[in-house]
């Protein structure tokens, strides 16, 4: 029988119940009905597809018309999994303009949640998006789009007061209407506060176990992604013999809590 399609209030109540949320990344319809066939929770129009789709060595290059593009793409390969789009860099630096690009999201491209990058400063926008209806996942840790400023893609949190404020800065976004928090690169202690301090729903990557999803970049697990990747990456194509026997085992190791172990995680 098919599996009725996740919303927001499934989110909440697999997070009361303590049933971890597997989420993935994805760019067209192909890949994205693998996900879906896989029983994936939620899919992912990241901006990552700057890096592992278009080939840049950043997310900073993407546009509102490159996730509006991947998004109606992968809409159509989708039952059952909630989907997520990203807001690229610079399309929310307003409320106003942030409202019109996340309209773009869900209207051209089908998205039924927005993700954006930022911490307190963000709550604003947060809001002025929440006040309209528009559902809301706030991305905090490592930032992406932020690389060129903090120097790198690396571990963020890892001062006490850094960690701190990154708890604060996610209450305050839920508190603004964010519906989600995704956690991206910070040590297991960040994801476990964080995750107890709030009710909505968080998702980690590279955010410790004791978050109530992980999320990968679908090329990460399916051993696309050439050169180094991250220590919270792993290859579940390795001892599979088609993408979807990879895809459904990384579901089952985040359901069954066997993924991330500690070699994925920091502490
Ligand atoms: O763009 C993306 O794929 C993301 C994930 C890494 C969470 O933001």
């Amino acid at each position: 029988m098919a599996e009725p399609p996740v919303n927001v209030s499934t989110l909440r109540k697999m997070k009361a119940e303590g049933e971890p949320i597997a989420c993935l990344t994805a760019y067209d319809a192909s890949y994205a009905a693998l996900v879906d066939a896989a029983s994936t929770d939620v899919v992912l129009v990241g901006d990552s597809l700057g890096m592992v789709v278009q080939g840049h060595d950043t997310t900073v290059p993407v546009t509102v018309d490159d996730i509006v593009y991947h998004t109606k793409a992968v809409a159509r390969g989708l039952r059952h999994a909630f989907l997520i789009a990203d807001m690229p860099f610079m399309s929310y630096t307003s409320p106003d303009q942030a409202l019109d690009n996340a309209v773009r999201l869900m209207q051209e491209g089908g998205a039924m949640m927005i993700k954006l990058e930022g911490g307190a400063d963000q709550v604003e926008i947060v809001e002025h998006l929440a006040r309209h209806d528009i559902p809301v996942c706030a991305h905090l840790g490592l930032k992406p789009q932020s690389v060129h400023k903090i120097g790198g893609f690396r571990v963020q949190g890892r001062e006490p007061d850094q960690a701190k404020e990154m708890v604060v800065a996610a209450k305050q976004l839920q508190d603004a209407g964010a519906d989600i928090v995704l956690l991206e690169c910070v040590p297991n202690e960040v994801g476990d506060a964080t995750t107890k301090a709030l009710d909505v729903p968080v998702i980690g990557i590279g955010a410790g176990p004791h978050v109530d999803g992980q999320i990968l970049v679908l090329y990460d697990v399916l051993d696309i992604t050439q050169g180094r990747t991250p220590r919270f990456v792993k290859n579940f194509q390795q001892g599979h013999d088609s993408p979807l026997a990879a895809l459904v085992a990384y579901v089952k190791a985040v359901k069954d809590g066997s993924y991330p172990k500690p070699e994925h995680c920091f502490s």
